[in-house]
């Protein structure tokens, strides 16, 4: 079991924030990797058609014998997880609960901050998992739903990003928070530019990091942890890899030589 796989899925490019963190974190293991990017975005769609997807972007990711499944997509982890779980024989974990619990962590004043997809605000999944922390005392939430094309244009420090993201956290700011949370797998990437806006008061969770320590806490807990010293990484996606490529290198900040394209129909 310790030579199984850690599966992870999102609907496109956004979790190999998630990859990366784990890699860093855990360099012995091997990562296989599942970009929806024929059906991306999820953010937008209804929690039905979210679930429907995830079911099938674990069905095949337990084909590739796994020993952990990780849901690296807000949208998808704030609705899926209990249908995933039920049918998944390998312990499944989002991204909703490590974010909560490092902010809550680390939140001096109790309000805190998300920032997300449509999907994932409208849930309330990030008000529920913040608010189960005594830490937290308010919970401030604001879909922003342009941001996910800004980082997949790679306007990371472009002008207009910096516009749309102050409009974003102006009224955060004005509530007080002193920690915010980026509860979408794509805004890890607009760190440096939060941090230029917000300043160092306050504290910018990044769930993919925060995951990763999860996956090493739950695969030491139940002993699976690999005996490799260095793991490899493979990547599917279910629409032309050519994109993901330019886009994954951004993200992993290193080459992705070999992407397999799968088709929808043949996920499950
Ligand atoms: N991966 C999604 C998330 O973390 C963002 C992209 C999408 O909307 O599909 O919520």
């Amino acid at each position: 079991m310790n030579s199984g796989k850690i599966g992870i899925f999102d609907s496109g490019v956004g979790g190999l924030t998630v990859v990366r963190a784990v890699n860093s974190l855990l360099p012995g293991e091997s990562v296989v990797y599942f970009g929806d990017t024929a059906r991306l975005p999820y953010g937008s769609k209804s929690p039905e058609t979210v679930i429907r997807f995830a079911i099938e972007d674990a069905e095949f990711l337990l084909g590739k014998g796994l020993k952990l499944l990780v849901v690296a997509c807000n949208t998808a982890s704030s609705v899926s997880l209990p249908a995933l779980r039920e049918f998944a024989d390998v312990p499944v974990i989002g991204v909703i609960e490590p974010g909560a619990k490092a902010a809550a962590g680390i939140t001096e004043s109790g309000i805190v901050g998300v920032i997300g997809t449509l999907g994932t605000i409208s849930s309330g999944a990030y008000q529920k998992a913040l608010k189960s922390f005594d830490s937290v005392n308010r919970v401030i939430a604001q879909p922003a739903p342009l941001l996910v094309p800004l980082v997949e244009e790679g306007l990371l420090d472009h002008s207009i990003t910096e516009m749309i993201l102050k409009e974003y956290t102006a009224p955060l700011v004005n509530e007080g928070i002193d920690t915010l949370v980026l509860g979408c797998t794509h805004y890890p990437l607009l760190r440096d530019a939060l941090s230029g806006i917000l300043g160092e008061g306050i504290r910018l969770i990044d769930s993919a990091e925060s995951t990763a320590d999860e996956v090493a806490s739950i695969l030491d807990t139940e002993g699976l942890s690999s005996d490799f010293l260095q793991g490899e990484n493979s990547f599917y996606v279910s629409d032309i890899p050519l994109k993901f490529q330019e886009i994954a290198q951004r993200f992993l900040g290193k080459a992705v030589p070999l992407v397999t394209q799968i088709e929808v129909g043949d996920l499950h």
